[in-house]
C-alpha cells in the first residue's frame, strides 16, 4: 500500500466560504450583467446550470424568446461541482428501476440517458464547443472485499441482464484496464463519455446568446407565481412576465412541500490530482461500495487530472466532512501511487428521488405554466439534458415518450417503503429542537467556525469570523423549521431536513429555502 499523506495535505481551496472545484479553477469569467429592470419573455428560466441552459438553448433554437436568471454566475451551483460522468450505467441500477417502474420505465430511462449523451455530443460538434468531450468506456465493479464472492457475481449478472432488457450497452468485462482493478469481475458499458462541464456550459451560453437569448447573473429570484403570464420577481426589484417559467435550481424554489417529501439531499465529495498523461487509462470507473466511489480522467496541461468522488452522506446529518475528504485521499493514494499531491478538493449536493429517476415536468402544486427540473440522482449532466429536451417538448406542445417516467406528480407505490424511511428520517431531525446546542456559549465557538447554541427555547446559529467577531442568526431553517447544522468544510449552515444551505451569515446557498436565516 502506498504511503498515506497526513491530513493537512488535502488542500481545500475555499472562496467566500465555499470550496472551489477543478472546473471553477480552469474556466474563464462566467458572469453576466444583472437584470436591469422589468422584462417580458416567452420563457423565463431560473437557474443557469446544465438543466436551465440546455432548456434555454433548445427553446431558443425553436424560436422562443428566453431569459435566464441566476443568483450566482453561470454554472455556479451544482454543475460546477459535479464530476461530470456522462453515463447510462445508472446509479439506480436497471434491476431496481425495472422493479419500481416496470420494463417500460427501465427502457425509457436507458433511452433518455443515451439520448442526452448523444445530444451533448451533437451540440459540442455542431456548435464547435471546446470542452474535452470524449467517448470512453465505463466499468462497474464490486469493492475489494466482495470482488470474488458469488453474491457479488450474482448481482453483477442480474444487473447485466436488466441492462440488456432496458437496451443499455453492457457486457461482462474481460478485464478492467487499470491494474489495481484488473482482477475484478466487472460490467463494461461502452459509449460513455466525459467532458469539462463548465467549458461546455460556457459554450452553450455563448451560442444561446448568439441566438438572441439573454442571461442575467447576480439576479436572485424571490418568487415565481404561476398564471398567464407567469410572474417572476427578483431581489433587485425587476420582474419578468413570461408565458412559461422553468425552475432549474437544483432544488426547486417554486414548490414548497411536495417534491421535497419525495427526494433526499446528500453531500458528495471529490478530489482532483495531477497524474502523468496516460498513466491511468481514460475511462469511467465505478466501485459499487458503500460508500460508492466514482473515478474519471480529465486532460490537463501536460498531465492528466485524476478525479475521484464518493463518501456521500445525508446533508446536514454528519459533522466529519473534512475527514471524509481525507479518507477519499487515502483510498486514492492506495490505488493510484503516482498521485503526489491533491490539488483540488470540494463537495457538492445530490438530490435522490426515493424511486430513482429525476422529477421533470409541471410544477407538482399545479402552478399554471410553471415547470421544474430536479432530482439529479447522481446523473446531473444527463438528467439536466433530459430536462432540457422534455421541458422543451412540453412547452412546445409536443408529446415526449419519457414524460410519465419523469412526471413530478408521479406516485410509485412500489417505492413506498423507501419513501416512508426518508420521511421518518426527516421527522427525526425535528428532535434537535429539544436537544442541547453544539456548545453552551458563544465563547466556545472557534474563529472561522460556527456552532448552534441554545438560549432557552431558541436555537442560535453562532458564527465567529476569522477576526474573532461573532455573528448570530436564528438556527431555524426558513423552509420548514428544522434546526441547521454547521458544515466545517464548506463553512455553511446545512439543513438536515430537505437540504437548504446558508452561508455563515445566513444568506441562501441552496434551496428549497428562499429566505435567509433570520
Ligand atoms: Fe426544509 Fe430546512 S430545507 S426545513
Amino acid at each position: 500500500m502506498a504511503d498515506i499523506s497526513p491530513a493537512e495535505e488535502v488542500e481545500v481551496k475555499a472562496e467566500s466560504g465555499r470550496t472551489t472545484s477543478l472546473w471553477h479553477a480552469t474556466v474563464g469569467d462566467m458572469t453576466r450583467t444583472p437584470l436591469p429592470g422589468d422584462a417580458r419573455a416567452d420563457v423565463c428560466v431560473v437557474g443557469a446550470g446544465i438543466a436551465g441552459l440546455s432548456t434555454a438553448y433548445l427553446l431558443c433554437r425553436a424560436g422562443r424568446h428566453v431569459i435566464v436568471l441566476d443568483d450566482g454566475p453561470i454554472g455556479g451551483g451544482e454543475t460546477g461541482r459535479t464530476t461530470a460522468h456522462l453515463s447510462d450505467a445508472l446509479d439506480d441500477r436497471y434491476a431496481r428501476l425495472e422493479r419500481l417502474h416496470g420494463g417500460g420505465g427501465a427502457r425509457q430511462a436507458a433511452h433518455s440517458h443515451r439520448s442526452a449523451i448523444d445530444l451533448i455530443e451533437r451540440i459540442v460538434v455542431e456548435e464547435g464547443i471546446d470542452c474535452d468531450f470524449a467517448w470512453v468506456d465505463g466499468y462497474l465493479f464490486p469493492p475489494d472485499a466482495e470482488g470474488d464472492t458469488s453474491s457479488a457475481h450474482k448481482e453483477l449478472r442480474a444487473e447485466l441482464e436488466a441492462a440488456h432488457r432496458a437496451g443499455a450497452p453492457a457486457e461482462m468485462a474481460e478485464a478492467v484496464p487499470y491494474a489495481p482493478f484488473s482482477g475484478k469481475q466487472a460490467l463494461h458499458f461502452s459509449r460513455q463519455a466525459r467532458f469539462h462541464p463548465l467549458r461546455y456550459l460556457s459554450g452553450l451560453a455563448e451560442r444561446f446568446e448568439a441566438l438572441g437569448g439573454r442571461i442575467h447573473t447576480g439576479t436572485q429570484v424571490t418568487s415565481v407565481t404561476g398564471g398567464a403570464p407567469v410572474r417572476v420577481e427578483t431581489a433587485l426589484g425587476g420582474t419578468v412576465l413570461a408565458s412559461a417559467c422553468v425552475v432549474a435550481t437544483n432544488s426547486p424554489i417554486s414548490d414548497r412541500v411536495i417534491t421535497h417529501t419525495k427526494q433526499a439531499p446528500y453531500r458528495t465529495f471529490a478530489i482532483a490530482a495531477q497524474v502523468p498523461s496516460g498513466s491511468v487509462p481514460d475511462a469511467l470507473y465505478w466501485e459499487d461500495a458503500d460508500p460508492y466511489i466514482y473515478i474519471r480522467l480529465q486532460p490537463g496541461d501536460g498531465h492528466d487530472w485524476l478525479i475521484v468522488g464518493g463518501e456521500d452522506h445525508k446533508t446536514g446529518q454528519k459533522d466529519d466532512d473534512v475527514a471524509r475528504l481525507r479518507r477519499l485521499e487515502e483510498w486514492t493514494r492506495a490505488r493510484f501511487p503516482m498521485v503526489e499531491r491533491v490539488d483540488h478538493a470540494w463537495s457538492g449536493q445530490v438530490l435522490e428521488p426515493a424511486d430513482g429517476p429525476a422529477y421533470i415536468g409541471a410544477n407538482p402544486d399545479g402552478s399554471e405554466n410553471v415547470y421544474i427540473i430536479t432530482g439529479d440522482s447522481g446523473h446531473g449532466m444527463t438528467h439536466g439534458t433530459i430536462g432540457g429536451m422534455l421541458i422543451t417538448d412540453l412547452i412546445l406542445g409536443r408529446t415526449n415518450p419519457w414524460a410519465s417516467l419523469y412526471d413530478p406528480r408521479r406516485i410509485t407505490l412500489r417505492a413506498s417503503g423507501e419513501l416512508a424511511k426518508e420521511n421518518l428520517n426527516v421527522a427525526v431531525q425535528y428532535a434537535a429542537w429539544v436537544l442541547p446546542g453544539d456548545v453552551a456559549s458563544d465563547e466556545e465557538v472557534p474563529a472561522g467556525e460556527g456552532r448552534v447554541v441554545r438560549r432557552g427555547a431558541r436555537m442560535i446559529a453562532v458564527y465567529r469570523d476569522p477576526d474573532g467577531q461573532v455573528h448570530e442568526r436564528s438556527a431555524v431553517c426558513t423552509h420548514m423549521g428544522c434546526v441547521v447544522n454547521w458544515n466545517e468544510l464548506e463553512k455553511s449552515w446545512d439543513c438536515p431536513c430537505h437540504g437548504s444551505r446558508f452561508d455563515p451569515l445566513g444568506a441562501v446557498l441552496n434551496g428549497p429555502a428562499r429566505k435567509p436565516l433570520e
